[in-house]
C-alpha cells in the first residue's frame, strides 16, 4: 500500500472517529473546587451545540463532560480555574499483564497521536491486581509500541509535526483500566507568561478558584493586602481582560494531535466572547516587604498591558487602610478582600494571634466589604470572629487549607 493512501485514510478516520464524535474529557480541578470549576465549565460551553450538558458531573478533583474537541480546546483555552483537561481513549477490565498488552496493542492509537511523538506515561492503580504501577507503565509502552511501530514506517515525521511531549494517563481501580490523554501539556496554572514568584506563591488555577468562590464576577473592586507576587491581583485583572485568554499566548499538547485543524483553533480563539459583560473595576494590592511589591511590578511589566487598572503599594495592612477604597457605603458591597496570610510555624510562634487581628482589622475598617482568607487550619478561620457563607478545603503547596468567604459585618 503507498504511503499518500494510508495517510489519507488516516485522516478520515480522525475525522470520523475522534473530531466528528462527542468525547470524553476529565477536567482535574484543586481538591474542594470541584463545582466551581463545573459551573466555569458551564458558564463557557453554554453556547456551544456540541457539549452534552447532562453529562456534566462531578467526581473528587474532577469534573467529567461530554462534548466535541472544540468544546475541550475552548476549555483550556479560556478557562481559568481547572488544573488539565484529558480525553478518554478506552477503558477496560485486565487482571493479568497479557491481557493488558494484548489490550493496549489493539487500541488505534494512530488517530491519538503521533506515532514518532515523545512522551510519558503516568499510572495510579488502587484496589486491583495490577497494582505495581512500573510494570503496568512498561507494558502499556510495550503494546503501544507493538501499535504505532507500522505506523511510523508509514508517517513520515513531518506529516504529523511533534515538539510538544504527549502524556498517556493510565488509571487502574477495581480492575478497570481507563486510559486517557492528556490535552493540555503544562498544566494550566503557567498562564502563558514568565511569572516571577515569591516564598510560597498560589497556583494561578487556585487563585482564580478562590475568586469565584468569593463571586469577584460581581465585584467592581478588588483588595488584595498582602498580595506577595500578585497572583491574586494579577487574576482578577486577566480575568476581565478578554485579548488575554490563557490560550491566547501559550501552546497545549492538543495543538499536535493528528490533523489538528489549526485554522479552525485560530477562528475560534479570535471570536471568543466573555460569557457576560465584563464589569469596570480597579484592584489594589499591597504588601509590607518592598522585595514582594518588586515581583508584583516586575510580573505586570512581563505581562506588559500597562492600561492594566491596578495600584500596588508598600504598606503594612495592621497599620493602613487605603485611601482608594470607597468611603461610599453602598459601593463596598462591590468590593472584595481577598488575603493569603502567611502561616507555618515560625508565623504561629511570632505572631500567634495573626487571624484574629486580620479579623479585627476587617471589622474596624472594612464594614461591608465582602472577604475571602485563606486559612491554614479550621481554628484560625473561627479567630477571625466572622460568619462566614461560603467555605471550600483544598490543598495548598501540598498543605490543607480551609477558605471562608462572606461579608464583614
Ligand atoms: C503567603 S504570602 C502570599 C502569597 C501570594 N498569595 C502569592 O501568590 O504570591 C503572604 C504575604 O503576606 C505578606 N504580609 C505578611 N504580613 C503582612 C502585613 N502585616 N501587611 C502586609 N503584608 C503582609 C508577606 O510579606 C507575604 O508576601
Amino acid at each position: 500500500m503507498r504511503p499518500t493512501v494510508d495517510l489519507n485514510s488516516l485522516e478520515r478516520r480522525v475525522r470520523q472517529k475522534i473530531q466528528g464524535v462527542p468525547q470524553w474529557f476529565w477536567v482535574v480541578t484543586h481538591p474542594g473546587f470541584e463545582k466551581t470549576v463545573a459551573g466555569e465549565i458551564k458558564k463557557i460551553l453554554a453556547n456551544s451545540t456540541s457539549f452534552v450538558q447532562d453529562s456534566l458531573h462531578t467526581s473528587f478533583g474532577g469534573v467529567e463532560f461530554q462534548g466535541r474537541l472544540e468544546d475541550m480546546w475552548r476549555i483550556n483555552a479560556v478557562a481559568r480555574t481547572p488544573s488539565r483537561v484529558s480525553m478518554r481513549i478506552a477503558q477496560f477490565k485486565a487482571t493479568q499483564f497479557p491481557e493488558l498488552i494484548r489490550k493496549i496493542a489493539e487500541i488505534p492509537w494512530e488517530l491519538y497521536i503521533s506515532p514518532h511523538a515523545q512522551g510519558q506515561i503516568q499510572v495510579t492503580s488502587r484496589l486491583s491486581r495490577l497494582i505495581h504501577t512500573d510494570a503496568i507503565e512498561e507494558r502499556v509502552a510495550a503494546g503501544m509500541a507493538m501499535h504505532l511501530g507500522s505506523w511510523q514506517a508509514i508517517i513520515p515525521q513531518e506529516a504529523l509535526p511533534h515538539t510538544l511531549p504527549q502524556t498517556i494517563l493510565v488509571r487502574f481501580e477495581s480492575d478497570i483500566c481507563t486510559l486517557s490523554i492528556d490535552s493540555s501539556g503544562e498544566l494550566l496554572f503557567k498562564r502563558g507568561y514568565d511569572k516571577f514568584t515569591e516564598e510560597a506563591p498560589l497556583r494561578d488555577t487556585l487563585a482564580s478558584c478562590v475568586l469565584q468562590l468569593a463571586g469577584w464576577d460581581d465585584c467592581e473592586q478588588l483588595f488584595d493586602p498582602m498580595c506577595g507576587s500578585g497572583t491574586f491581583s494579577l487574576e482578577a485583572l486577566l480575568s476581565r481582560k478578554p485579548s488575554r485568554w490563557p490560550g491566547s499566548i501559550r501552546r497545549f499538547a492538543f495543538e499536535e494531535w493528528p490533523y489538528f485543524r489549526l485554522p479552525a483553533y485560530r477562528h475560534m480563539l479570535q471570536n471568543l466572547k466573555p460569557a457576560v459583560p465584563f464589569l469596570p473595576m480597579a484592584v489594589i494590592a499591597g504588601d509590607k516587604d518592598s522585595k514582594a511589591i518588586e515581583t508584583v511590578n516586575r510580573n505586570l511589566l512581563e505581562l506588559n498591558l500597562p492600561e492594566l487598572p491596578i495600584k500596588v503599594s508598600q504598606q503594612d495592612f495592621f497599620k493602613a487602610v487605603p485611601s482608594e477604597l470607597p468611603a461610599d457605603f453602598k459601593l463596598r458591597n462591590r468590593t472584595l478582600i481577598i488575603m493569603n496570610p502567611p502561616y507555618g510555624i515560625r508565623i504561629s510562634q511570632e505572631f500567634p494571634q495573626l487571624f484574629q487581628s486580620i479579623g479585627d482589622q476587617l471589622r474596624k475598617h472594612y464594614t461591608g466589604c465582602r472577604y475571602a482568607i485563606m486559612c491554614p487550619t479550621p481554628q484560625d478561620a473561627q479567630s477571625l470572629g466572622l460568619k462566614w457563607a461560603r467555605q471550600a478545603i483544598t490543598k495548598n503547596g501540598g498543605l490543607e487549607v480551609m477558605i471562608v468567604c462572606g461579608m464583614i459585618p
